[in-house]
């Protein structure tokens, strides 16, 4: 189930303005990688790059290279929407849609993707799914309810289930905790780490503490002014991140003497 992704001078462009440049990243299988850095640095451009949802804005453009499990992401023959299926994506605010139920906000990714499923099945994805995101006991008696009627940390798990349910390779998670309460968060990190059993995931957050507590390997991206692209400055081994980094910006960054 669970890729890895090689990247490789990989640079992101809005039109004229290179926002990212010359990332050299890898990302392991079944291993949770967290984005550090300062606001603007590029961290969500950059992770948007790796689904290909960079490129439904306009203008916006990537060079280099992106390969999961030996397969370019970018390669002309390569199906975006497949592509999306296999890296799934999660969001800072959590985004169900509110009038929909639970059980069909679990199954809506499934239902783009065209694929037909029988009652049976789906009641199984359902509750499979829901189960994965440690929701299932909280939701199961009212799973015809309106996504809308649960709490933000419910909804942000919710929103999990929905990007498993389509069995993605990869989880994509951009700050998903910053619009939570803490007992909320600590929910996301213990499945943050449970799910890292079976999928790969990429992380980005501005909290340290989670950083720390969630990732296996951190890269930190830096910005050196204004209009300046973001770039990768170090990636590590967590632990080696926040005890020893070998670069000065790093340590400021972590240790908040930053700007
Ligand atoms: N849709 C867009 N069109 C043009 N420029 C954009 C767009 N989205 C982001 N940018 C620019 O790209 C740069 C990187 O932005 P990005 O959102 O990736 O940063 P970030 O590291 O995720 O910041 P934050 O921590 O605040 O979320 C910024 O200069 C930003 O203004
Ligand atoms: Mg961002």
């Amino acid at each position: 189930m669970s890729k890895r992704i090689d990247i490789s001078d990989l640079n992101v462009y809005y039109g004229d303005f290179l926002a990212v440049e010359g990332v050299h990243m890898s990302i392991e299988p079944r291993s949770v990688t967290a984005l550090i850095g300062p606001s603007g640095c590029g961290k969500s451009t950059f992770l948007r790059t790796l689904n290909r949802m960079h490129e439904v804005i306009p203008g916006a453009r990537v060079t280099g290279k992106a390969v999961m499990d030996g397969q370019d992401l970018y390669a002309p023959d390569i199906d975006p929407v497949e592509v999306r299926r296999q890296v799934g994506m999660v969001f800072q605010r959590p985004n169900p849609f509110p009038t929909m139920s639970i059980a069909d906000n679990v199954l809506a990714g499934v239902k783009l993707n065209n694929r037909r499923i029988s009652k049976a099945a789906a009641d199984e994805l359902v509750e499979r799914s829901l189960t994965g995101a440690n929701l299932w006991n909280e939701v199961k008696d009212r799973l015809e309810k309106p996504g809308s009627s649960l709490s933000g940390g419910q909804q942000q798990r919710l929103c999990i289930a929905r990007a498993i349910a389509v069995q993605p390779q990869v989880l994509l998670m951009d700050e998903p905790c910053s619009a939570l309460d803490p007992i909320s968060t600590l929910a996301i990190e213990e499945l943050v780490h449970e799910l890292k059993n079976d999928y790969t995931i990429v992380i980005v957050t501005h909290n340290m503490q989670q950083a720390a507590r969630v990732s296996d390997r951190t890269g930190f991206f830096n910005i050196e002014g204004t209009g300046k692209p973001g770039r990768l400055i170090e990636m590590d081994d967590t632990t080696t991140m926040f005890s020893s980094p070998a670069q000065q910006a790093t340590e400021d960054y972590i240790s908040g003497r930053f700007g």
